[in-house]
């Protein structure tokens, strides 16, 4: 309690109080009482509403402005700089972000060495050439930090503490989650069929080559839980993790052998590091202890994983504002990637390959298949497939390879019509 509520609360107290003691005796005074509350509790909540925390920042970067004022035009800016709320509303997003009406120096270099809310916004904002890529006069804040946009005092705007807020503020720093909203617009960031490269996404990418199998037991995370649509059953799905509000989160998870804090970020951590631990037999409930395997990894990494599952949602990001480099642009990427990662193509040869055969480097095919002596030993050479099978088998098997190789471990990859048309049409030329 702040001394203003503690003063509410004494107003009350008195009123209270005065109207036990005064009642049957004198009604003038406690009339009298009754009005000098209402009076002080208004002028309170007038003082508050004209003294917000917002407009005390708001001054003092006023005052930072004019410290750093070089010429007269800043000086005379400065001097003019609006008290006011401050908002970025895009419909489109559904946000109304007004957390620049404190953190007012984003945009401005000048403020690279200011404190906290003033300081300047380099992180996933600004390339080498300068160029911004992140226009937060668009997208906002939320978007990458979470918390309550509307809000206009800290502990409701970053909502860390307000337990019924559902999406609280990503920690930043060196416990960061931030990344976890990249792949609402990087979707090729988690989703299988892309595996993209992104600066300033690390911790996925980590995470990411970890669940495939860069791990000690190698073991893969899709050999029990499906991940976008591949993977078993064995364990839970989880396509959907990052979506759970805590308390959807908490209410359907055994909490009781979480240490710390009981929540949704400590029980998944500590789960990467001890899964035995978390989810042990629960006879009471028919819990049998988790065949989830101790990897053995190092704290960091449970974080990074932790950072991983949660981007792990449906994004409802409209499409226009998703990254969609220009095709040609990410011809060159894969060009250059698949070459990086085989030694297969240079560029110029990629850009001369069918779709089909794009394709088949695109999904990574080759890893298990090899074509004329290039590629893996994992599964049925492709060199002579087209004299093998006819189109109907390889859309069939596209679809769903156990509906005709039994136990066939190739993935079920989600292609489209389109796609898979493309694909056989390649896979028909090998003769
Ligand atoms: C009323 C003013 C105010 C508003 C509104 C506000 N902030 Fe802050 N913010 C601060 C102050 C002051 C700090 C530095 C002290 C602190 O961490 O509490 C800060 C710190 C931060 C930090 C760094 C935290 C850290 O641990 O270093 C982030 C990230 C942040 N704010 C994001 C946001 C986002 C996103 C919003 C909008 C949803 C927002 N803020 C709204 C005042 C504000
Ligand atoms: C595209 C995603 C993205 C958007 C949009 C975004 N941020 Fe950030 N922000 C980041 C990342 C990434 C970091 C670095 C976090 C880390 O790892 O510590 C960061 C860090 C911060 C910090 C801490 C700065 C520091 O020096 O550590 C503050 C404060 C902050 N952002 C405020 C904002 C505000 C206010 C907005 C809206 C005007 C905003 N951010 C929009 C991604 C974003
Ligand atoms: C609201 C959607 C959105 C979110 C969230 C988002 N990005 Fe982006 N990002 C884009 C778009 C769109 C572009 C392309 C921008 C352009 O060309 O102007 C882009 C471009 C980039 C680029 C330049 C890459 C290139 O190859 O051109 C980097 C790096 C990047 N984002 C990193 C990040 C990181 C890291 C995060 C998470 C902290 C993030 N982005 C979150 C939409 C988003
Ligand atoms: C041998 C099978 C197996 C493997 C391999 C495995 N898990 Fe699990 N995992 C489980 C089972 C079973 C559960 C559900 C019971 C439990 O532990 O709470 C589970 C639970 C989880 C949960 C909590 C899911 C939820 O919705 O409650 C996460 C997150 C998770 N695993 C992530 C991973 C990741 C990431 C990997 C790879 C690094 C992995 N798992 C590897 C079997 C496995
Ligand atoms: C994880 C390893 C793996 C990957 C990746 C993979 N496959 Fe397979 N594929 C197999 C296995 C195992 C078989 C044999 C069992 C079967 O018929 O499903 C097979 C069979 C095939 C066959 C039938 C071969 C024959 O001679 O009967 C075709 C065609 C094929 N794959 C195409 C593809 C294409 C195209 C891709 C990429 C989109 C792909 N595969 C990716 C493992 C893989």
């Amino acid at each position: 309690m702040n001394t203003l509520e503690m003063i509410v609360v004494g107003i009350l107290v008195v009123s209270f109080l005065g109207t036990l003691a005064l009642w049957k005796r004198d009604k003038a005074a406690l009339y009298a009482i009754f009005s000098l509350s209402l009076v002080a509790l208004f002028g309170i909540t007038t003082w508050q509403d004209m003294t917000p925390e917002w407009k005390g920042y708001q001054r003092e970067y006023a005052k930072l402005l004019m410290e750093k004022a070089k010429t007269q035009q800043e000086k005379e800016d400065a001097a003019n700089f609006p008290i006011e709320i401050r908002q970025i509303w895009n419909d489109e997003l559904k946000i109304a972000d007004r957390c620049t009406s404190c953190h007012l120096g984003t945009e401005n270099p000048d403020m690279a060495d200011a404190p906290e809310p003033f300081r300047y916004h380099p992180a996933a904002h600004v390339d080498e050439q300068g160029a911004i890529y992140h226009d937060f006069n668009k997208i906002g804040c939320t978007i990458c930090h979470q918390g309550q946009g509307r809000a206009t005092d800290v502990v409701n705007s970053h909502a860390v503490h307000i337990h019924h807020w559902e999406f609280p503020m990503y920690p930043v720093g060196e416990k960061s989650m931030v990344q976890a909203s990249c792949a609402q617009c990087h979707e090729g960031l988690t989703k299988p069929e892309g595996y993209e490269i992104l600066k300033g996404a690390e911790m996925i990418m980590d995470a990411r080559d970890f669940a495939a199998g860069q791990n000690d037991l190698e073991i893969e995370c899709t050999a029990c839980h499906t991940i976008y649509g591949i993977g078993e059953v064995v364990a839970p799905d989880l396509g959907e993790y990052g979506a759970r509000t805590e308390h959807e989160f908490e209410g359907t998870h055994n909490m009781d052998h979480v240490e710390g804090h009981k929540d949704m970020y400590n029980w998944t951590y500590q789960h990467f590091l001890e899964p035995k631990k978390i989810s042990p037999a629960d006879p009471a409930h028919g819990q049998e202890e988790t065949i989830m395997p101790e990897f053995g990894m190092s704290e960091e990494m449970a974080h990074k994983l932790t950072t991983w599952v949660y981007s792990m949602k449906e994004s409802n990001i409209p499409v226009k504002y998703r990254y969609r480099p220009d095709a040609e642009t990410l011809e060159a990427k894969r060009g250059a990637l698949q070459q990086e990662i085989a030694g297969l193509y240079t560029p110029e040869e990629y850009a001369q390959l069918s779709e089909g055969e794009k394709l088949f480097l695109k999904y990574n095919c080759w890893v298990c298949h090899t074509v004329k002596g290039k590629g893996g030993k994992l599964a049925p050479d492709l060199t002579k497939v087209g004299t093998r099978r006819t189109d109907d088998w390889m859309l069939k098997h596209f679809k769903d390879p156990r509906s005709v190789t039994q136990k066939s471990f190739m993935p079920q990859f989600n292609l489209s019509q389109v796609q898979m048309d493309e694909l056989t049409a390649y896979l028909k030329t090998l003769q």
